[in-house]
C-alpha cells in the first residue's frame, strides 16, 4: 500500500443536514488576535483548512475582525482587543490551561441581507487551548450542531494526556499491529517523515498533549536517544509535535550510566551517577527546551532498576526527578512490577497483588515531579480484570493510568474491539478511598488527592499503515481515548457515534450500523475468548489466538488452575492470596464473598466448581458453551451488519474491514471449539442443549 496516508476523522465531510448555509456563507474569513504564537499559527492553519473543506469554499484571513466569521485569540490577546466587550467576562475570566471558550453572536455584516450575522469567537486560555477550541469547532461543525448549540466552555480534566509508544529504533514495534514505526526505521529518526505531523494533527485534535516515543523495553540503540548521537534528529520531531502543543518524552534504560556513561555502577545513590543524569539532563534540554521527561520501566520482566543496588524505587525515582526537576521535566515511573520467574507450583504468590505490595509502602516518598504510571488492571491489559487496587491504595502520590489501546490481548487489530466502554467502566470505578464518589477518573487527574501532577497514558496502535491502525475501525479506539483522556465524563457510546460521523458522514444507516457493532465489539470479544475474567488463555509469546494451557505451567504469574472439578484463582483473604484485601470496603467484601462477587470477575476472584451457579441462574460451564456458542454467532453477525452498509461506504475501507471482520468471524470459531473442548474435556460435563463440542 503506498497510498496516502487516511485522514481518520480530520475528514471534514460537510454535513448533510441542517440549515448552515447562513453560518458557512460568513465563514469564508477568519481573524487571529494577537501575536502570531506557533501555536497559534497552527490554529490558523487548521481552521482554514478545515472550514474550506466543509464550506468548499477558500478561506481568507481578514485583517479586520468584523469581516470575519471566525475570531481567535487567547484571552490576554481577547482582552485587549476592541471587541473584549462583547464576550462574557465571567467565563473569559475563569478560562485556565488549555482551555477554551466558544462564544457565538451576530455581529454586524454590510453583505447580509439582515446586516448582521454570526461570529464565532474562540477564546483559549492559553495557546493551546486556542488550538483546542478550534478543533472543537471544527467538529461541532462538522457534526452539524446548530448554531446556538456550539456555545462551549471547557478545559481537560487531566492535565497529561499522553500517548506511549512502544517503537523500537530498528522499526519494528512491540505489540504493534499496524505496520513499521513512523518514528525509526534501522536504527534511524525519521526526522523528515511526513506521517508524524499528519500524526500529531491527529493527536492535537482529540486533546492529546504528550507522546514518548520509544518502547518502555530500552534496548542498545534506543538507550543512546539520549545522546548527541541522536538527539538532534529526536529533536526535530519534538519540534514538529511543539506546533501542536505536544510535549516530547523519551523511555530511558536506568542502567544508562554504565552502558552509555562508562560509569561501573547505575546505584540512584551514588554521587556520580545522579551527576551524570544531571548532565544528561541539561544536554537533552539544549536541544528539546521543552522536553517533557522520562518514562521508566524498571526492575520488571528483566529490566534494571534500583533493586540491583539495593535501593527502592523512590530512590530511584527521585534521583532521575531531581536531575529533571530543574528544567521542568517529570519521571513517569510505570507501576508494572512484579516476579515474573514465578513458579506455577505455588500457589501463594499472586501475580495480581505485586504492584499494590511494591508501592504502597512507597506512598508518600515520591518528588512532586514523580508520576507513578498504573495499568488499568493488577494483570496486564486482558479482556477483564479488576481495576487495580494501587488506585484508592495510594494517597499522597501523584500517579497516572495507562490503557492499552493497541489490541495486544483483545484481537490485535483483526478482531473488532471497541475499547472506550471497557476504559469507560475503569475512569467512572469508584475506589471508595475518601468515601464514596472516590472514581479512578477524579485520582488519575489528581484531583482527589490534590496533586500537581496526573493523566491517562495509552499505549499507541498506530503504525505507518495506510490506515495507521491496520483495522480501520480501530482508529475509533485511537479518538475514543483522547476524548476519554480530555473528558472522563464522555459516555462510549457518544464517542463511538461522534467518530462514525466525523469518519464515515452522517448517512443515518451508517451511523447506527457501525456505532452499534462498536458497541457490541468488546462484549463479542469477550464472550467467545476469555469467560468470567479468566484471563491468559492465549498462545504465549505473541498472544495472538486461543491456548488455554498456553500460560498455565509457566513462570509468568498467570494461571486459572482449570482441573476435572473446577477453574479459578482464589484470591480470597480467607482461604486464597488475599488479593482482595487490597481493596476499600466495599469491594474487599463484594469480591471476597460469592455471593456478591460480580459473574464476569468470578474466576479472577475465585477457584468455583464447574457446577456452581451464577448470579445469572447458569453453571460456570454452561455460561462457558452458552458465551462461546453465542459469541461465534455474534462474530458472525457482525461481518453481516458491515455487509449490510456495502456501498454506503467507500470500496477501500469497505473492504478492508470486511476482510478482517471475516477473518474475526472465521477465528471465533476456532476460540469458541477451542475453549468449549477444553472444558469439555476437564469437566465431563456436556451442553444442556447438545450442540457439538468436539470430544
Ligand atoms: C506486556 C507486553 C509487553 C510489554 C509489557 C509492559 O507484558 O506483553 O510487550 O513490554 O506489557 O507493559 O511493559
Amino acid at each position: 500500500r503506498q497510498a496516502a496516508a487516511d485522514p481518520c476523522w480530520l475528514r471534514f465531510i460537510p454535513p448533510s443536514r441542517g440549515d448552515l448555509t447562513r453560518l458557512f456563507a460568513r465563514l469564508t474569513a477568519v481573524h487571529v488576535a494577537g501575536p502570531l504564537h506557533p501555536l497559534l499559527a497552527t490554529a490558523r492553519a487548521e481552521l482554514r483548512q478545515g472550514l474550506s473543506s466543509l464550506t468548499g469554499r477558500t478561506v481568507t484571513e481578514a485583517a479586520d475582525w468584523r469581516a470575519a466569521g471566525v475570531i481567535v485569540a487567547t484571552r490576554a490577546a481577547a482582552l485587549r482587543a476592541p471587541w473584549a466587550t462583547l464576550l462574557p467576562a465571567a467565563r473569559l475570566a475563569e478560562l485556565g490551561r488549555e482551555g477554551f471558550l466558544l462564544h457565538v453572536m451576530e455581529t454586524p455584516d454590510d453583505r447580509s441581507p439582515q446586516g448582521a450575522a454570526p461570529a464565532i469567537f474562540v477564546v483559549g486560555g492559553d495557546e493551546a487551548g486556542v488550538l483546542y477550541g478550534v478543533f472543537h469547532l471544527l467538529r461541532g461543525l462538522t457534526l452539524g450542531t446548530p448554531l446556538s448549540g456550539l456555545a462551549a466552555c471547557e478545559h481537560p480534566v487531566n492535565p497529561l494526556r499522553m500517548l506511549n509508544h512502544w517503537d523500537n529504533a530498528d522499526g519494528s514495534v512491540e505489540r504493534g499491529y499496524a505496520g513499521r514505526s513512523i518514528f525509526f526505521r534501522e536504527g534511524r529518526v525519521l526526522a523528515d517523515n511526513p506521517r508524524i505531523r499528519a500524526y500529531a494533527r491527529l493527536l492535537a485534535s482529540v486533546g492529546i498533549n504528550a507522546v514518548a516515543l520509544n518502547n518502555v523495553n530500552v534496548h542498545a540503540t534506543e538507550t543512546r536517544f539520549i545522546t548527541e548521537e541522536y538527539l538532534p534528529d529526536l529533536a526535530r520531531i519534538a519540534d514538529v509535535f511543539r506546533a501542536y502543543g505536544i510535549r516530547v518524552f523519551l523511555s530511558v534504560n536506568f542502567a544508562s550510566p554504565i552502558e552509555v556513561g562508562g560509569l561501573p555502577t547505575a546505584d540512584p545513590l551514588h554521587p556520580d551517577v545522579a551527576r551524570w543524569w544531571r548532565e544528561t539532563a541539561r544536554t537533552i534540554y539544549q536541544y528539546i527546551p521543552d522536553f517533557g521527561g522520562f518514562l521508566v520501566k524498571a526492575d520488571s520482566e528483566f529490566r534494571p532498576g534500583p533493586f540491583t543496588y539495593g535501593r527502592d524505587h523512590a530512590q530511584g525515582a527521585n534521583m532521575l526527578a531531581d536531575a529533571l526537576a530543574p528544567f521542568g521535566g517529570i519521571v513517569i515511573w510505570r507501576c508494572f512490577v512484579y516476579n515474573c520467574l514465578q513458579d506455577w507450583r505455588d500457589r501463594k504468590t499472586d501475580r495480581a497483588r505485586a504492584a499494590y505490595d511494591h508501592f504502597v509502602p512507597l506512598d508518600g516518598m515520591f518528588r512532586d515531579n514523580v508520576i507513578l504510571q498504573i495499568k488499568n488492571g493488577p494483570m496486564d491489559f486482558q479482556v477483564r480484570e479488576p481495576v487495580s487496587p494501587l488506585f484508592g491504595g495510594l494517597t499522597r502520590t501523584n500517579q497516572m493510568l495507562e490503557l492499552q489501546i493497541t489490541q495486544e490481548y483483545t484481537g490485535q487489530q483483526r478482531h473488532l474491539c471497541y475499547l472506550v466502554p471497557q476504559w469507560q467502566e475503569v475512569v467512572a470505578f469508584d475506589t471508595y478511598a475518601r468515601g464514596p464518589g472516590s472514581t479512578v477518573a477524579r485520582i488519575a487527574s489528581g484531583e482527589l488527592f490534590r496533586r500537581p501532577q496526573g493523566g491517562v497514558a495509552g499505549v499507541s496502535n498506530v503504525g505507518d499503515d495506510v490506515f495507521w491502525t491496520g483495522h480501520v475501525l480501530a482508529q475509533a479506539n485511537l479518538y475514543g481515548f483522547g476524548r476519554l483522556a480530555w473528558n472522563p465524563e464522555l459516555s462510549a457510546a457518544a464517542i463511538a457515534e461522534e467518530w462514525v460521523r466525523l469518519t464515515f458522514g452522517d448517512d443515518p444507516l451508517v451511523v447506527t450500523t457501525i456505532t452499534e457493532m462498536l458497541m457490541a465489539s468488546w462484549s463479542i470479544y469477550e464472550s467467545y475468548t476469555a469467560p468470567l475474567g479468566v484471563g491468559w488463555m492465549v498462545n504465549p509469546g505473541h498472544h495472538y489466538g486461543p491456548n488455554p494451557d498456553g500460560y498455565e505451567y509457566s513462570k509468568w504469574g498467570t494461571y486459572h488452575y482449570a482441573d476435572h472439578q473446577g477453574v479459578g484463582v482464589d484470591r480470597t483473604r480467607r482461604t486464597g492470596t488475599g488479593y482482595t484485601g487490597q481493596y476499600h470496603p466495599p469491594h474487599c467484601d463484594v469480591y471476597e464473598s460469592l455471593a456478591t462477587c460480580p459473574d464476569e470477575l468470578l474466576l479472577f476472584f475465585h477457584h468455583v466448581p464447574y457446577t456452581h451457579r451464577l448470579h445469572s441462574g447458569k453453571t460456570v460451564i454452561q455460561h462457558i458453551y452458552d458465551s462461546h456458542f453465542e459469541g461465534a454467532e455474534r462474530a458472525e453477525w457482525l461481518k453481516q451488519r458491515w455487509e449490510s452498509l456495502a456501498r454506503r461506504i467507500d470500496d477501500v475501507r469497505y473492504h478492508v474491514v470486511l476482510e478482517r471482520l471475516t477473518e474475526q468471524a472465521e477465528h471465533a470459531k476456532e476460540w469458541r471449539d477451542v475453549i468449549n473442548t477444553y472444558f469439555y474435556r476437564k469437566s465431563g460435563i456436556p451442553d444442556e442443549h447438545g450442540r457439538l463440542i468436539h470430544p
